[in-house]
This record gives structure tokens, C-alpha cells and sequence, in this order.
């Protein structure tokens, strides 16, 4: 986690129960902060506040003695910067570090009156001895004042919320893909070309280990597979085959056609079938199944004129998260006027890129055998794309 001169002083979380107030973290969370020995002391990042106590007491072991010159601001947003307050009541003395905009959004949250100040740019160092940081803003890569540190003589890449996973580090403390796709695709997702920017810019450096605010650090193949993954996602490009069939349905009928559609896309040799009832699986799950895989069905049941409200939630999520570049086949049910399928093609009208297969499969109540020659049908399509 750490050499001799940079050491790990973040936290794990396990008293979370959602991260953003939205995404299920099972395994918890970790918040990750570094501190730099050297002939300056320089502390990348602080934690969550629930944490201070717990945080200040890592820092203050890894010190042994010393006080820090410098607080590296990279990301404002509470989960990092929550405890810059405790850490300014401990050290007065430090000098925060940040860009412009890093200083504008932390008056947002606290009071920085006199605390000295280091205002950085793209492309400027720090010098603290035997290690430089060399900063490059990483803007929406959450947040608009996001910057990355480059640490030239251990050449550690410090990428804020990039490269993190969901996960406390004592219950994952590797890279998983599922963990570190649902992170990124629902956290980062809709901000694909930014994320693209500051690849390019790694690209460009020679980097030994990415450490994130969250999850593990990473070196050697699991960077280079973590890299490759974030080219994968961050252009949305479909990362694995397979279909997801995503279903809502009010009493079962929709899923039983979204099962069978299931069966018959395996008895064909489908490498891959997702289903997700959108009312019981986590809905950032399924999300970032529909980033996964190229194709997704979507199964709803006419609701009150429209649609079952699960369904319209997931569309407006995927929209939310610029889901896009997808082929997307529609299987509808209503008993008297069905509306299902009209509403979902209007939601995904608002989508870039996304191909409609035709015609849509509409079923009337419980799904019968008449029902089975356009669910086989739509399974051709599907399989045909
Ligand atoms: C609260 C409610 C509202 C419904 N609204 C409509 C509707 O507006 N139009 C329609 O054709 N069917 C409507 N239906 C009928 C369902 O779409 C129909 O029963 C369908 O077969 C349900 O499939 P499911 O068993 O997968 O929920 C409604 C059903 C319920 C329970
Ligand atoms: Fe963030
Ligand atoms: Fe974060």
C-alpha cells in the first residue's frame, strides 16, 4: 500500500449504508490518504468526517514527531474533504494546496479565513525533498475542481476518484471488475470524454502505481487492467458480450415472457444472459450491466397509461449516465391499451445512439404459445446484431 517514505493513513467504512446517499456498499467503503516523508511533510487528502478522530490518529502515528507543511486538496467533495476542518484544528499551520476552483467550492463548506494558501495550476511541482508532486486538473472527473498529483520519484499517479472501486480495503482489498465498473459507470459514467482527457494525459507518464481515494492501489497488471477498462468505459464501448434482459412487471406476466425470452436466447448460444427484475435488484447493478453488454431488452408492463414506474426509473437513469451506442429490443405488456413499448421508445429517443429492434413484442395478459413466434422473433434480432 505504501514505500518507506509515502504511507497509507486512510480509513475503511463499514458503517455506511449508501455512498452518495444512493449506491448499496456492501462490502463498505474506503477513504484513502497518503502522507509524504520527506524533507517537506505533505498529506494527500483527508477522509469522510465520521472518520477525523480515527484519521488525525493514523496521521499522527505515521508522523512520529513531525507536522505537516502541506494539505493536497484534490477532491472537495465530502468524502475526502469533510475532515479538512479537524485536520486545520490539529496543523493551523499547514499550507493547503489546491487550484483555483478547489478553494472557491471548499468556502462552500468551511470557513478558511487565514489558512495559508498554495494556488496550483496544470503542470506545476512541489517540491518537498526527494519527491516532487507535479499536479494536472482532472475537471468532472467527478467535480469540476478535481486535480491528479503525479509523484515523479516513485512515479505514483494520486488520481482522486478515478481507478476507485466500492469496497472497504479489510473486505476488498483487489480490483474487482464488478465493484470498480459499478462505481465508475454510476459515479464518473456521464462524464466519458473528461475521463478521456486524463487517460491521454497519463498516457504520457511513466507511472508505477495509481492510487485512488477509493479501493486499492494499483500496479503492474492490475493497473494495466484497470487502464484498459477505463478506455472501455469511458468511451462506451461494449466491454463484454452478452444481453441483459431488463424487466418490471406488476404481476409477474412481463416476467414471465423475460424469462423465457432468457431461455430461448441461451438455448441459442447467447454467451451471456443478464436478467435484472428492476424492482428487487440494486438499480446501479443493472446499470452498469447495460454499459457491459451491447445489447439490452427491456420488458415493462403497461402502468396507468404509461409505464411501470422501476422501468421508467432505470430509462432515466441510463440517460442520466449518457448511456448510449446500445441496441435495445422492447417487449411490452397491457391488457387493454398497451403503452409500454410507446413510452420507452420515447425515453430512449432522448439517448444518443441507440438502435431500436423492429417490431417490438407485445403481449396481452399471461404470455402464451402464441406469444412464443415473436419472442423467437426478437431473440433472431437480437442474436443477428
Ligand atoms: C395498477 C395497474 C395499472 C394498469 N394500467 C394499465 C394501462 O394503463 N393499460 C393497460 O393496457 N394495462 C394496464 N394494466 C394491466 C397490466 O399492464 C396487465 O395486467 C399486464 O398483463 C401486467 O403484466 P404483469 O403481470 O407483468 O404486471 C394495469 C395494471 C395494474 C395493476
Ligand atoms: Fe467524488
Ligand atoms: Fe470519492
Amino acid at each position: 500500500m505504501a514505500s518507506e517514505q509515502i504511507r497509507y493513513i486512510g480509513v475503511n467504512d463499514h458503517e455506511i449504508d449508501l455512498f452518495e446517499g444512493q449506491y448499496d456498499v456492501p462490502s463498505g467503503m474506503s477513504y484513502n490518504s497518503w502522507v509524504i516523508l520527506d524533507g517537506k511533510v505533505c498529506v494527500m487528502d483527508t477522509v469522510d468526517r465520521s472518520f477525523a478522530q480515527p484519521y488525525l490518529k493514523n496521521l499522527e502515528a505515521a508522523l512520529a514527531g513531525r507536522r505537516p507543511d502541506y494539505l493536497v486538496v484534490s477532491h472537495v467533495e465530502p468524502d475526502h474533504a469533510s475532515s479538512v476542518q479537524a485536520f486545520l484544528d490539529a496543523y493551523p499551520e499547514v499550507t493547503l494546496v489546491g487550484n483555483a476552483k478547489t478553494f472557491q467550492l471548499l468556502e462552500n463548506y468551511f470557513v478558511l479565513g487565514e489558512t495559508r494558501r498554495l494556488v496550483v495550476k496544470e503542470g506545476d511541482t512541489l517540491p518537498l525533498g526527494e519527491h516532487t508532486l507535479r499536479f494536472t486538473l482532472a475537471p468532472m472527473v467527478h467535480w469540476p475542481e478535481v486535480m491528479m498529483s503525479y509523484e515523479e520519484r516513485e512515479k505514483i499517479l494520486f488520481s482522486a476518484d478515478a481507478f476507485g472501486q466500492f469496497g472497504a480495503l479489510d473486505d476488498m482489498p483487489d480490483w474487482d471488475d464488478d465493484e470498480a465498473r459499478r462505481y465508475y459507470l454510476n459515479i464518473v459514467g456521464k462524464y466519458g470524454p473528461q475521463v478521456q482527457a486524463v487517460l491521454k494525459k497519463a498516457a504520457a507518464l511513466d507511472i508505477a502505481a495509481i492510487h485512488p481515494l477509493h479501493g486499492p492501489v494499483l500496479q503492474a497488471d492490475a493497473m494495466a487492467h484497470a487502464l484498459a477498462k477505463y478506455q472501455i468505459w469511458s468511451t462506451y464501448a461494449v466491454e463484454d458480450e452478452g444481453v441483459l434482459i431488463a424487466y418490471a412487471s406488476l404481476h409477474g406476466n412481463t416476467a414471465a415472457a423475460a424469462e423465457k425470452l432468457a431461455d430461448l436466447l441461451d438455448e441459442a448460444g447467447c454467451p451471456d444472459v443478464v436478467l435484472a427484475d428492476l424492482a428487487r435488484v440494486d438499480m446501479a447493478e443493472a446499470l452498469a450491466c447495460a454499459f457491459r453488454f451491447g445489447k439490452v431488452v427491456l420488458c415493462a408492463s403497461t402502468y396507468n397509461a404509461g409505464l411501470m414506474p422501476f422501468m421508467e426509473d432505470f430509462l432515466h437513469h441510463l440517460k442520466a449516465k449518457n448511456w448510449q451506442k446500445r441496441t435495445v429490443g422492447l417487449v411490452e405488456n397491457g391488457s387493454w391499451a398497451p403503452m409500454a413499448a410507446k413510452t420507452m421508445r420515447e425515453l430512449l429517443a432522448g439517448m444518443k445512439e441507440i438502435t431500436v429492434l423492429e417490431p417490438a413484442v407485445t403481449i396481452k395478459g399471461a404470455p402464451k404459445t402464441t406469444d412464443l413466434p415473436a419472442l423467437q422473433a426478437l431473440r433472431d434480432a437480437v442474436m443477428a446484431e
